[in-house]
């Protein structure tokens, strides 16, 4: 019988050489779901067994609680950066340069992507990480080791190599192009402002202080420089090759060049081929490969003479002006876009550009018709970045910043300070409306399946949905007089208002659409005001007091809750059995009631969760165990209870409650 022990490190074992397979070499051997049953066993066992805890488990992966600002701790070696150039020429000119300073050694040199993300130095010693620093100004960084082990790609205990005791390694944090369109679309919906490259956002979720959050992101590393002493190799590319090995993600696209032209070709090759690549890349980096002559070539103050960076030209192209229009969102927001004559761009044709605000607009000095210059650099969001002033057609008027909501002609308010122009038509404005009930239905928010945005403006054109509350006056008649709308669909609907009902409350409080108050902070704000009611009674001393919550969004939040319209959609929801309060028991409700009790969970049920029972468990003195043994007290049964599981019970002479039988057991 294998010990509590040796079963976790046999699961944290094959659960790390899973990770490696799964992010590192892109093969799988198991499925997401064994993955995530191996996962949670080994969970279950470190909880039971703390005093088997480590820190470097796959389970910490995950990201703990921890908050607190980023630590500050010098480099070991000063984070340089790299001389770099636009032409070709130079970087012949610096081979031809190097090469003479050799005096006619053997050369030769190794090519590589240059990765557009944020640079990172991790601290590895006797084969596990210690620490992860960010670049900071070159001479000191930000301790950022707990968001770091968040990226799977990235081995937190080093596979059996021949690594130095302690070593340092370079590299770069990226977000995949996959993941930027993913985190930016959400962002988009939520209305929050965008990340205008995967570096930007490579960055900003580095220095996220909640873990939680950066391992929901999906940041991905490659890694480019080994630095310490007694390294394996005496090149570049051979302790790259190493590093490969211990479990790390190095560019694949590595290659040793020997000569001048081959390093043109390389160029070549990779100035089109790199679109293709699933991460963004700004150029190339040529380094020498023989760290003897790396040490003879040396520095300059600033960057190392031993390696050059050619960088791309960000794409560009110019088309003409068709018209500007201005986009209103679900909070009124306005935004100016422009519509372009359709253009070739980095391979997707180009036909919209925001201006993101009227500062940003009026800066470009947009004149009708104007020949407008844009760009896609790291950026998957064409931006307009100037005009061809020479192009200007005489006569041109400039084009001006609507004074009037372009969908409802309400005149427009600009709060001081703010950027923004906004429609203060909350309740009247056609696509603040339906911007909201689309954001009210969607999958993080009530889950809605059937309303998307065409739904929306669907029943509302029709005047069934003015509001988010009309939505729990639908009829499946109402809809089944829609046209082209059959049983199933309305059925669907129906069902996905009836499951909404027990959307727990901190999802509820999102789907509101209050001013501000995204994914992330309605769950913070659930957890501290824990009801509706408490919530809408807070002062604005008290709103400041949650976490993340600061003096704009906490009168943004009394402001909503003051509206005599808003007030009356949420009784109407509050009619209709929406969730207002967290469904957690609170510290009142604790006893010794299962004091002495080990108690099994099993099955899927209907008033809590299985991790608030857990917590209801515990909280009244009893234990909870992963498996059925002589020592069970009872298994908590809910719905599909495993036969096995069953079978078990009734062999071992263990009783099967239900959950109200359990709730009764603890009034
Ligand atoms: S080598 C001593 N290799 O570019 C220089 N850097 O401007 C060691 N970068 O801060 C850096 N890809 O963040 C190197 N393949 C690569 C790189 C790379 C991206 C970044 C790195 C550095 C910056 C230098």
């Amino acid at each position: 019988m294998e010990t509590a022990k040796q079963e976790i490190e046999r699961l944290r074992e094959e659960l790390n050489a899973h990770n490696h397979r799964y992010y590192v070499l892109n093969e799988p051997s198991i499925s997401d779901y064994d993955f995530d049953q191996m996962l949670k066993r080994l969970e279950q066992l470190e909880k039971e067994h703390p005093e088997y805890d480590d820190p470097y488990s796959p389970t910490h992966r995950v990201g703990s609680d921890l908050t607190k600002g980023f630590e500050q701790v010098p480099h070991v070696y000063p984070m340089l950066s790299l001389s770099n150039t636009y032409s070709i020429e130079e970087v012949d000119q610096w081979v031809e340069r190097t090469e003479r300073a050799l005096a006619g050694q053997e050369s030769e040199f190794v090519g590589e992507m240059k990765f557009d993300g944020t640079s990172i130095s991790l601290i590895y010693e006797h084969g596990r990480l210690v620490r992860a620093v960010t670049r900071g100004d070159g001479e000191k960084g930000d301790v950022v080791t707990e968001n770091i082990k968040t990226i799977k790609s990235i081995p937190l205990v080093l596979k059996p190599g021949n690594w130095p005791e302690m070593f340092e390694l370079r590299g770069e944090v990226l977000l995949p192009w996959k993941e930027f369109d993913r985190l930016n679309a959400e962002r988009a919906f939520n209305e929050e402002p965008l990340f205008a490259n995967p570096r930007n956002a490579a960055s900003g979720t580095l220095k996220m202080q909640d873990p939680r959050e950066v391992a929901r992101r999906g940041l991905d590393a490659y890694f480019y420089y080994l630095l310490g002493e007694n390294l394996p190799c005496d090149t570049h590319y051979g302790n790259m090759m190493e590093v490969k090995k211990w479990g790390f993600k190095v560019p694949p696209q590595m290659t040793i060049l020997h000569d001048l032209k081959e390093v043109d070709q390389y160029i070549n090759y990779w100035d089109t081929a790199r679109k293709e690549l699933p991460v963004a890349t700004d150029g190339l980096v040529f380094k020498v490969n023989s760290l003897r002559q790396q040490l003879n070539l040396g520095y300059t103050a600033k960057s190392p003479r031993w390696a050059i960076a050619y960088k791309f030209q960000a794409e560009q192209a110019c088309t003409e002006l068709r018209f500007v229009s201005f986009d209103v969102g679900r909070m009124g927001i306005i935004t100016p876009v422009a519509n372009l004559e359709p253009v070739l761009l980095s391979g997707t044709i180009v036909k919209r550009a925001s201006m993101h605000n009227e500062d940003i607009m009026n800066e470009l000095d947009i004149h009708e018709h104007d020949m407008l210059y844009v760009e896609k650099g790291g950026e998957i969001i064409p931006k307009i970045v100037g005009v061809d002033k020479s192009a200007r057609k005489p006569g041109a008027q400039k084009v001006h910043f609507v004074t009037h909501c372009p969908a409802c002609g309400t005149p427009l308010v600009r709060q001081e300070g703010e950027a923004a122009w906004m429609c203060p038509n909350k309740y009247g404005c056609p696509p603040q409306i339906t911007g909201r009930v689309e954001h009210f239905v969607g999958r993080r928010m009530m889950n809605i399946d059937g309303i998307g945005e065409e739904m929306s403006e669907v029943l509302f054109e029709q005047g069934l949905v003015k509001n988010i509350a009309d939505i729990y006056d639908l009829k499946r008649e109402d809809l089944l007089r829609l046209e082209r709308f059959g049983d199933k669909s309305a059925d669907r609907i129906m069902a996905g208002i009836e499951a909404s009902r027990s959307v727990p409350f901190e999802r509820v409080l999102y789907a509101l659409s209050i001013p501000l108050v995204g994914e992330t902070t309605s769950k913070k704000i659930a957890k501290s005001a824990k009801s509706l009611d408490r919530l809408m009674a807070m002062s604005e001393e008290e709103l400041c007091a949650i976490e993340d919550v600061g003096a704009i969004m906490a009168r943004g939040i009394i402001e909503y809750f003051a509206s005599p319209v808003n007030r009356e959609i949420i009784e109407r929801l509050r009619k209709a059995g929406l969730q207002f309060q967290i469904d957690e028991p609170d510290e009142g409700e604790m006893s010794d009631k299962l004091a002495g009790k080990t108690i099994v969970i099993s099955g899927v049920f209907s008033k809590h969760s299985r991790d608030e029972y857990k917590k209801i468990i515990e909280l009244n003195g009893g234990k909870n165990a992963g498996s059925i043994s002589k020592k069970t007290s009872f298994v908590l049964a809910g719905e599909n209870m495993g036969p096995a599981k069953y079978e078990k019970c009734q062999a071992l002479g263990i009783p099967i409650i239900n959950e109200d039988q359990f709730l009764e057991m603890l009034q």
